[in-house]
């Protein structure tokens, strides 16, 4: 277990104009789209947290020249679609949900073998929502019951499949889009509610003909992709601990630069606003395929609501900070239709509803969600399950708890948020981090 330690000291507020790192998911996707295109693709705002690190590293293992020019900038010279090499060792993924199922699906129609690694929460999850597909379309992969590692063998060629996900995942409509790019015919997915569709518009800009609607893409095999610029915006999921930091500490005036405003990405915003909390959407614009805006949030008081599935797809990675906003409201907070979080980097439903007990709140575990009460946040030490969104929401709790919080095992905030700590602290956050290497 790692032994990196948040230190929190209660109260403050949050101030200032911050840019938060680039958005994750659009990283991977960047290094993925750049990797198999032909030409050169320059990224500009690539996050270099661990789990892109992760891909970026997987890709070069597969013979892919990629320059870091500047610190957040790449250079990737594509490969096109069948230029990838057998890699000489296995790809660990790290802790990387997004680079396991997004390169199954398009290691699964190449003609080497290769196996695809994680570590122990990665190993943890489910893999059988993509390996399901990826059969049903000709691939050939053994798992360990379901589970990493992967060993994807080579198969000679794929088939197109139309197929109706029974979770909203972009995850797995990712994976089955890039398997389609190798099949024969048009590959369909179906979704009961929209997933983030990162993957579709990021393709339509690397010049692939993509169909897509809410809950709905399809793509023609055979396509190539055609290198681009990409510039990445700064992820809401990694400004959502300011936004909520911001809207439970009254006093608190805080503007995020160039956020990701996809609307499959926004449901955070909708959420705080439903609860009451200030949040102005300002200066509109693309970044390439992508709407940004800067987000001006003011402190003050929150109420309770009740939070559906209709909402639950595009706030999905926000709901440990949620669950810190509802515990700073006034009455009661029902969260449902998101079993999903059972199955992140920890299971966040009981992670976050053991946290906010041992800071006195009264929080109920639900199969699918969590109730709860708001009230007074007292001291006490969390235990994050190296969850990096669980260690950055009780950060944030600090501002309004009435003793110090000890946040255990935080090593992995480094995969999604590199300079978390030092970029809160600048803005009013009172935080020290013990154990850093
Ligand atoms: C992601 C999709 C979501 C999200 C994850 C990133 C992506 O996962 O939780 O952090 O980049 O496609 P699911 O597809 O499993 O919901």
């Amino acid at each position: 277990m790692s032994k990196v330690t948040f230190q929190m000291t209660p109260g403050g507020t949050l101030s200032g104009a911050l840019r938060v790192p680039g958005d994750k998911s659009i990283s991977h996707r960047a290094v993925m789209f750049g990797a198999l295109a032909q030409g050169i693709t320059e990224v500009e705002g690539f996050l270099t947290g661990e789990d892109c690190l992760c891909t970026m590293q997987a890709f070069r293992a597969m013979g892919v020249d990629i320059e870091q020019t500047a610190p957040t900038q790449l250079r990737i010279k594509g490969v096109g679609l069948q230029g990838l090499r057998k890699p000489q060792a296995v790809l660990d993924l790290g802790n990387s949900g997004t680079s396991m199922r997004l390169m199954a699906g398009l290691l699964a129609g190449q003609a080497f073998s290769c196996t695809l690694t994680g570590d122990a929460s990665l190993s943890r999850r489910p893999m059988k929502r993509v390996i399901e597909p990826l059969t049903r379309m000709g691939a050939s992969i053994e798992s360990d019951g379901g589970r990493a590692p992967l060993v994807i063998h080579p198969v000679t060629q794929l088939q197109a499949i139309r197929y109706e996900s029974p979770v909203a995942s972009a995850q797995i409509k990712s994976c089955v889009l890039l398997a389609g790019l190798y099949a024969q015919g048009r590959t369909e997915v179906f979704e009961p509610e929209a997933s983030r569709d990162h993957t579709e518009r990021m393709l339509r800009a690397f010049g692939v003909e993509v169909a897509a609607h809410a809950g709905y893409a399809a793509i023609d095999g055979g396509q190539s992709l055609h290198a681009t610029r990409v510039q990445v915006p700064a992820d809401i999921s990694s400004a959502a601990f300011f936004l909520v930091g911001a809207a439970i500490a009254p006093g608190s005036d805080v503007v995020l630069r160039d956020v990701g405003i996809n609307p499959t990405r926004t449901g955070i915003i909708e959420v705080l606003r439903q609860m009451g909390a200030d949040i102005q959407i300002e200066n509109e614009r693309m970044f390439g395929g992508e709407p940004v805006a800067d987000l001006h949030v003011r402190g003050g008081e929150l109420h309770g609501i009740e939070i559906g599935r209709d909402l639950v797809a595009a706030s999905i990675d926000e709901f440990p900070a949620i669950f810190i906003a509802a515990a700073c409201a006034e009455g009661e907070t029902v969260v449902t239709g998101a079993e999903e979080l059972r199955v992140k980097e920890s299971d966040r439903i009981q992670t976050m509803c053991d946290g906010l007990n041992a800071l006195g709140i009264d929080a109920i575990a639900l199969p699918d969600g969590m109730r709860v009460q708001g009230g007074t946040l007292k001291g006490g030490t969390i235990d994050s399950h190296g969850d990096h969104r669980i260690a950055m929401s009780f950060a944030v709790a600090a501002l309004r708890a009435a003793a110090p919080i000890t946040i255990l095992d935080c090593a992995n905030v480094n995969t999604s948020f590199p300079g978390f700590a030092s970029l809160a602290r600048d803005a009013g956050l009172r935080i020290e981090v013990a154990g850093a290497e």
